[in-house]
Order: structure tokens, then sequence, then C-alpha cells
């Protein structure tokens, strides 16, 4: 690995608009996680920055739909996503929030650096404007149909279905999503960024310079934008939300969400020294040792051409990472461009893209509420399965696979056996290792060479790969166990059994270091159970405990999932779609109003329906017999395609008692059962929500 003197990694900071999905967390949390506790355990000088985007139309058009303020919605899931982030191990020095003071003040003198340097152009141009609401609709508070794919819900700024980037004009049938109306043109005045102007370097670069080694998808998809000739992008907005624009003649105007959002890595890491230099800890959770620091020292982070810096992204997010930041960091001079930005691609979910919006989603405090105690098995096949270089699928088989076959069977099973064997053989004491034989010099070998492997996968920023090393080292423990089978040579080799426990020991001990930036949790036990402290990566690959060293107590680090474990969270996936189409549909509007004599005209009843059989030759209708308390009457019903009979029978129901007999497919109905309808014409029962006498009475 190239040695650089500190490092800078930087994870996208998620918009607290919404919960965030466990495709967020492939696309980027878990690889800068995995990364930098890796460089961690390399002991590094290694800075990790995120926090939530709180700025852009996202956030107020959220408000809008939970009906409540701006503020509200950033408070409430800013809290839910650091929790959530935190729960699964995502051990960030920081979590951050853009709308903090030092955030603003941060944004505000970089773009009065660009702005009075001459570098940002003024113009005035026609934009959308919605006659009703009074306002100019920037990025998403425009829809319309994208021209790439047809989407018809796309964003002003970017299509979300097939990744592209937008600009408002673009969209066909453009609609404003505050009035539904189509709006306007109409002039106004934003400071652009003249992307075009540093074509030249952008090629010299990324172009001449990252060919080797950027990510293929993300090599590709700058060198597509620059070849389609680069705009001049507004950096201004006309909005009420966000960071004012610190201009005498901007009334109005904010900060370009994507101007202000990553400078919140800089922000961000400004607070981070502001508070370890203070020694008060608001939104600072240090993963390590920083030493005695001044607030000044986040500038070696940013401006120090010896720092190597990281953007951790998803691949929705690449060109504001390797185009427009970089252009800013580049025309203010003072910063350092990224190294690299290994972004991801799109993790789906059971055959469809994830979305939280459609309902399509495993969101993170779902999967935590779900598994509590199981953020490693979530990590675990997340990593196994990351979108790193074409797109990749979730699926909860696959997950309970990975857990079963892979968790358990493997990287369990191997340190339990040999904890437990150690503990019932040789008092819970790592027994001496006495003559090698060929097989245990082989296996000390592979071992030795393993943390040299995952270590070149990890800096290559191939974590599925890694990941796969990591299960070769429980793998290799496994083999050796079921090769020498020492449980079945204690009696007449105790030995030899000595010999092979150390080394199964030492391989354990092992993986107590090597799986710590994946599966942080399950390390942090196999030291426990070890009674071993936590060592560094430079210490892996060969011998960790002493003989006579004392263990901890084992115990089972997974435990398998049964198959209706998995079966309710599919069944719980496609609820949640179906509950999420269904509150989108519109509900009918108002009747016209009645008199209380109109409504006392009906009588409305509790029966139990006592017989229930399909209506010979109609696939609609039900023949009911109900017991109304005053009689058994039968009443013809239209609910066959949503109730079988054998659903209906014994229930209790609501119908109108005094309706006038209406004969249908020659058979009389003596009332009507009541029936919700929502608008796509499903039927479900009305019941009391407990039993009453049949014959009573509604009202
Ligand atoms: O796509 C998103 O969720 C953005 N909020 C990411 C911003 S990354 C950075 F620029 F802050
Ligand atoms: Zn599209």
């Amino acid at each position: 690995m190239k040695d650089f003197k500190r490092y800078t990694i930087t994870a996208a900071l998620p918009y607290a608009n919404g919960p965030k999905h466990i495709g967020h967390l492939a696309g980027a949390y878990i690889p800068s996680d995995v990364y930098v506790r890796y460089l961690r355990s390399m002991e590094r000088d290694v800075v990790f920055v995120c926090g939530s985007d709180e700025h852009g139309t996202a956030i107020p058009n959220q408000a809008l739909k939970e009906n409540t303020t701006p503020q509200a919605i950033i408070d409430k899931y800013h809290a839910q996503i650091r929790d959530c982030f935190s729960a699964l191990g995502i051990a960030f020095d920081i979590y951050h929030r853009t709308s903090e003071k030092i955030h603003h003040e941060t944004s505000q003198e970089f773009f009065l650096q660009l702005y009075n340097k001459g570098l940002l152009t003024e113009e005035v141009s026609e934009q959308y404007f919605d006659e009703e609401a009074g306002v100019f609709l920037a990025d998403r508070y425009i829809i319309g149909t994208c021209p790439k794919c047809g989407n018809p819900n796309a964003y002003g700024d970017q299509c979300e279905k097939c990744g592209s980037t937008l600009s408002p004009r673009e969209l066909i049938n453009p609609r404003s999503t505050l009035s539904g109306k189509a709006p306007i043109l109409k002039e106004t005045k934003h400071w652009y960024l003249p992307l075009q102007q540093y074509e030249p370097w952008l090629r010299e670069w990324i172009l001449k310079g990252h060919e080797d080694d950027w990510k293929t998808n993300v090599y590709g998809q700058c060198k597509s934008w620059i070849e389609a000739g680069l705009q001049p992008r507004a950096m201004t907005r006309d909005l009420d939300w966000g960071i004012k624009v610190p201009l005498p003649d901007a009334d109005g105007k904010v900060l370009y969400v994507w101007f202000d959002a990553p400078i919140g890595y800089i922000s961000a890491t400004r607070a981070l020294f502001d508070e370890l230099s203070s020694g008060r800890k608001q939104y600072s959770q240090p993963q390590r040792d920083f030493g005695k620091v001044t607030k000044e020292d986040w500038l070696k982070y940013w401006q120090d051409k010896e720092t190597r810096l990281i953007h951790f992204v998803g691949k929705d997010n690449i060109v504001f990472h390797c185009i427009i930041f970089p252009v800013m960091l580049h025309a203010h001079t003072e910063y350092v461009v990224p190294d690299n930005v290994p972004a991801n691609e799109f993790m789906n979910l059971e055959g469809d893209k994830m979305s939280t919006s459609r309902g399509w989603s495993i969101e993170m405090h779902e999967y935590l509420e779900d598994f509590p105690g199981k953020p490693d098995v979530l990590r675990y096949a997340l990593l196994a399965n990351l979108p790193e270089t074409k797109d990749s699928e979730f699926t909860w088989k696959d997950f309970q696979a990975k857990n079963n076959n892979e968790l358990v069977a493997i990287l369990g099973n191997f340190v339990n056996r040999a904890l437990v064997l150690t503990q019932k053989y040789f008092d819970n004491k790592v027994p001496a290792r006495l003559d090698l034989s060929d097989i245990d010099k082989q296996v000390l070998k592979n071992l030795a060479a393993m943390p040299g492997t995952i270590a070149s996968s990890i800096e290559q920023f191939r974590f599925r790969e890694a990941t796969a090393g990591l299960m070769d080292v429980a793998r290799l423990g496994n083999k050796y166990l079921a090769d020498t089978e020492p449980w079945k040579l204690y009696k007449t080799d105790p030995d030899r059994v000595r010999t092979v426990l150390n080394i199964a020991l030492q391989i354990v001990a092992n993986l107590g270091v090597l799986a710590e930036p994946f599966l942080p949790f399950t390390a942090a036990k196999i030291n426990t159970m070890l009674n071993a402290p936590v060592r560094k990566w430079q210490r892996a690959g060969g011998e960790l405990l002493d003989v006579g060293h004392v263990l901890g107590t084992p115990a089972l680090l997974f435990e398998k999932f049964e198959d209706d474990v998995i079966e309710r969270q599919l069944a719980k996936l496609r609820k949640k779609q179906t509950d999420i189409e269904i509150a989108k549909q519109p509900v009918s509007p108002l009747k016209s109003e009645i008199t209380y004599d109109d409504f006392a005209k009906l009588d409305v009843r509790i029966g139990t329906v006592v017989a229930a059989e399909r209506m010979p030759k109609s696939n609609k209708l039900l023949k009911l017999s109900v017991d109304s308390g005053v009689d058994k009457r039968t009443i013809l019903s239209g609910i066959a395609q949503h109730y079988s009979p054998e659903d209906i029978l014994g229930r209790q129901v609501m119908f109108v008692a005094n309706l006038a007999p209406r004969k249908m497919m020659g058979m009389e109905s003596q009332g009507m059962i009541l029936m919700a309808e929502d608008a796509g014409g499903k039927l479900v029962l009305v019941q009391p929500v407990s039993s009453v006498r049949p014959g009573s009475t509604v009202s």
C-alpha cells in the first residue's frame, strides 16, 4: 500500500428526509466502515466523517408529505439514521449535521472565496415557477417524464429510475410537486460554476491520471460526462430552506444543496477538531486516540498534499464527487482533491429496485428491530454480495443461506469447536504446541499469508473478495479440525491434540483480528471468549496466544434462521408494498350533505353469517344466510373475489336491514352487507371490534 501520511474518508451524507435502507448501507456505509476499520487497525492517521444532509428540496417536500415543518423532519431523521448507523457498527469519528452554524459558515466562506476570485458567473435565465404557490421550482419541487427512460416521476435534478442527472428544463410534461400544476417560465438570477472551463484539468486529472486506479464504473461515468461536454451549473437556488447566499443582492436565494452538502465533509472535520480540542462532545465519537490536537488541525486533513481523500458513495452520487465537488476544491486552490471515489452500483431487492417510497425496501431500523443483536449478520450478507462492479441482489433466502451455511456452519462452528475442546481437554488453557506434522506446517503457512491477501483486497476496494478471504481463514480452521479429528485422538495421543488445539486457537485469535473490520461485534465476542486483548492487523498471521493463557467462556457466535423467519420477512415486504400502494390511491370525494332524518331512515344492524356458499354461475356473488337477530335472511353479496365461503362463515357483519329486497340472478337478496372499498376496488368486511348480539343496531 502506498504510504500516505494521513487519510480523510468520507461517506455520502444521507438526506435526513426519511429512513435509509440496506441498499444505502451496501452502496457507501459498509464499505467505508470496513476500509476505515482496516486503516485504524493498520494504525494509520485517519478521520472518518459523515452526517446528515439537511438542505435541498427533499426536506421541505417530505415536510409537506408528513404535514410538519422541515426542522421537525431533519430532527427526526437525523437522530434515527445516526442511531441506526451506530447500532450497525458504522464507526464514524463524527456524525455531523449540515444545519449546524459551523457548516453554514464554512459553506458561505467557500462560496465567497470562489465569488471573490471571479470564478462564478452570474446569469439571468428563465426557470420554472409555480404561479399558484408563488415560488420557483428547484430540483425536487418539479417532476415530469424522464427524457432518457420515460419514468413519469423523474425529479428536476435526477431520475431515480435510470440514475440520469437532469435539469428541470429537460423534463417532459413538467409539473409542480406543490400544486400539481404545469409551471410557467420566469426570469431569475443565479451564480454558476463554469464546469466547461475545467475540462482540460478534469481530462488530465481523471482521464489520464486515474485510468488505472479508479473503478471502471466510476471512470466510465466520468468519461462520458466529460466527453458529452460540460455545462455551467447553477450553485444557487430560489428557495427558503437552505444556506443563504452570502451576497447583498441575493434575497430569497440559497446555496444549491450539492454545493453545500460535500462541504459538509469539511465542516464535519472542523467540528470534530473543535470538539477534540475543547473536550466538548456533541457530534463526535472519536474512534481512536487523536492525541493532543488544536482546533486548526482539521486543515491537515483537507489541505496537506500528503493527505489521501477518499469519498465512498453510491452510483447516483458519482458525478457530484468526481466532477462538481473536485472542481470546487480545485478552484478554491487550497484543498486536496479526492484520490479515489470507489462508488458502488445499486443493490436490488427480491428482483426489483430498492425504493423506500414504493415500500420495496428493508430499512435499517426495520432490520434492527426484527433482528436484535445481529448487526453482523446483515453486514456479512451485504459484504458478501456488494454491488461492486454491477448491480447485485439481496434476497431473504440468500441472507438465510449466508447466515446458516457460512456464519453458523463455518465461522461459528470452527470457533466454538476449538474453544469447547480446549475447555474439555485442557482446563480452558492454551496447550503447548509440540512436534509439527506436514499438515500443521501447511496450515500455519496458509494462515501467515492470509492477512496480506485480505489487506490487498481491501486496499483495492474489493470488499467482496476481502470478505471471502476472511471466511477462508475460518474454512482453513474448520478443515484443519475435520482433517485432524482431535476429538478422536485425546485418549490415545493427547500430545497430538495439544498441538492441534494450539494451532486451532491461534487461527481463532487471528479471526479476532481479521474479522474486526468486517464483523466488529463478532470480533469483539471472539476476543472476549479468548480473554485476549484487541490486536492490530500487523500482528495477524502468526502466533497470538501464549501457552498456558487462560481462555474465557465459549458461547455460540451465530444461530440458525429457520424458514419461518425468512417467510415472515417476505410476507412483511409484500404487505408493506401493498399498504403503500393503497395509501397512495386517491380517496373518493365527499357526497352531498344529508339531514339527520335521511340518515335515521337507514336500519343498519349487526348479524352473524351462519351459512355461506358460492352463488352458482357467478364468480362475484356469495350467498349468505345471516342471523339478523329477528330472522334468518338470505343476502347476496358481491364479495366472492375477496372472501371464500369458509373465510366469511361465522363472522359478524354489518348490513342494511331495511333495504328493499332485490332480485339478482333469479334469487332475492334481503339486505346489503357493508364493506370498505378502496379506489383499487379491494373490498374489506366491516366488523365490530368485539362480538355483539345479532340484531344490535348501528347508529
Ligand atoms: O444522495 C444523497 O443522499 C445526498 N444527500 C448525498 C450527499 S453526499 C455529500 F455530498 F454530502
Ligand atoms: Zn430516467
